[in-house]
């Protein structure tokens, strides 16, 4: 085993929360080792060849304070080599000026997604629309390519090399608040993505890119108070942008004196916009009226005859952020929302809007066999769930979208984060393949690797981490299959 030079270690105490339940997720992690070979139970399938690369924050605390929200520590990038029925495994933070800051400084110098840097009224002006973000990456990765990209909502992808998860650079991308799930185009493999950009007109961009250097805009679309959005939906021929009512004064976020997040307002008697854009001219298609509610992540969307299907996992509203907020997570029971599968039929001549209900299942983070099916008509979709009596995600749910049926797999005091589907070779069924999952088992202090079956959920296999890894964000498959 190497460990890596791990400075941050004596300049910082990590949190001691013991409890051997869903806190456990949200205690700090600031070792960085790396495994050639983690011990395994059960059998891997000899196909599975590549690596699983997953990203989350993992330290939460600076000098003397702690980051306030799920989504404000630091970036650690989290690798699972598969070869040979051999499983390695590696982790590291991310080297970005947030974490560097916070190491050399003690200070948060960047405003987080719900921590804010204190800075004086000048510098909160000045700073407010120039690139003086965050570019603590933690929540996704994508590989464009040569380029491995990790992501957070800020225009700075920071760019790592997949084998040694060394932090290689940072790249520059259009906009302010951009998304850190863009889409891959199936036809030009083009990297979709879009932004808000602020300023006196504040527009909605779609952007597409080959290498994440240079960008070309497909559209624009002004709107005075835009939404915030963590995720879109992309079809054949068109992206919808879901604006929740959770919306900001672009004068606020400029001037005001609180962190990203909580310069949005929720307004319960708006409706949710869909605004839907021809991808291909750019064209304002429409804007279609739903039910007011939020969503981080849509699960999969595509053409039907004149209807546009778009699925998400909805909240009623935004309480979800405010429940993810770490003083609540390091409660007994934090009371986090479950949110539902939802389908909207947009009938993009008649105008009209559809809701349906898809499934009863709380579900999170949600996957889906996404070279076959993205853009496309598609049944399955893995993701995170809690059980009736759960305080936090300790389930990994498969819904069928078509009859609403759901597969469970759990394990005592154990907390999995979103599940990575990898088809097969030679697969004819679209949940022909793995399902791949880190657990948090809470009450050993240390994580594990699940290899479960995408068909039955049925546990193949399982590789040990020597420590816990907190509650990560999202991650990607690397091999050829992914
Ligand atoms: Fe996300």
């Amino acid at each position: 085993m190497l460990i890596y030079p791990n400075y941050q270690k004596r300049r910082h105490a990590v949190s001691t929360i013991t409890e051997p339940d869903h806190r456990a997720c949200f205690r700090s992690l600031t070792d960085e080792v790396r495994i050639d070979s983690l011990p395994v139970t059960g059998e891997i399938p000899a196909w599975l060849s590549g690596e699983l690369i997953r990203n989350g924050p993992a330290q939460y605390e600076v000098g003397s304070r702690s980051l306030n929200h799920w989504f404000d520590g630091h970036a650690m990038l989290h690798r699972f080599g598969f070869a040979n029925g051999v499983i390695s495994y590696a982790n590291r933070f991310l080297d970005t000026r947030a974490r560097r800051a916070a190491l050399d400084e003690g200070e948060v110098r960047l405003t987080e997604f719900a921590t804010d840097p204190c800075r004086s009224i000048f510098g909160r002006v000045q700073t407010a629309f120039s690139p003086q973000f965050t570019d603590n990456a933690n929540v996704n990765l994508v590989r464009l390519g040569d380029k491995c990209l990790a992501l957070t909502e800020t225009p700075m992808p920071v760019v790592f090399d997949p084998e040694t998860l060394a932090t290689l650079g940072m790249e520059k991308s259009p906009g302010h608040h951009v998304t850190a799930h863009p889409h891959a185009d199936p036809r030009s493999g083009e990297m979709i993505s879009y932004a808000v950009h602020f300023g006196r007109r504040t527009t909605y961009r779609l952007h597409a890119s080959r290498d994440g250097h240079t960008y070309r805009t497909i559209a624009k679309i002004g709107v005075r108070e835009p939404g915030y959005m963590h995720s879109f939906a992309l079809t054949e021929h068109y992206a919808i942008l879901a604006e929740h009512p959770l919306l900001v004064n672009p004068l606020r976020l400029a001037l005001g004196n609180q962190s990203f997040i909580e310069n949005y307002r929720w307004h319960a008697d708006r409706p949710t916009r869909l605004i839907v854009i021809d991808r291909h001219t750019g064209t304002l298609c429409g804007t279609f009226e739903a039910e007011p509610c939020f969503a981080f992540h849509h699960v999969n969307a595509f053409e039907d005859g004149p209807e546009l299907v778009v699925d998400a996992c909805v909240y009623d509203d935004d309480e979800i952020i405010r429940s993810t907020y770490l003083d609540r997570l390091r409660t007994e029971d934090p009371r986090i929302p479950r949110g539902t599968l939802r389908r909207w039929r947009v009938h993009l001549q008649v105008g009209s809007v559809r809701s349906e209900h898809l499934a009863d299942t709380p579900l999170e983070l949600p996957r889906v066999n996404y070279r076959r099916v993205n853009t496309r008509p598609y049944r399955y979709t893995w993701g995170t769930s809690i059980s009736p009596q759960g305080r936090f995600l300790d389930r990994i749910a498969k819904v069928d979208v078509v009859d609403g049926t759901t597969t469970i797999w759990e394990q005592p005091a154990c907390f999995p984060g979103e599940p990575v589907f990898v088809a097969a070779p030679d697969a004819r069924e679209e949940d022909d393949g793995l399902v791949l999952t880190v657990a948090l088992d809470a009450k050993h202090g240390t994580s594990f690797l699940a290899v479960l079956d995408g068909r039955t959920l049925r546990e193949l296999a399982r590789a040990s981490v020597p420590h816990h890894i907190p509650a990560g964000l999202h991650g990607q498959f690397l091999g050829t299959r992914s």
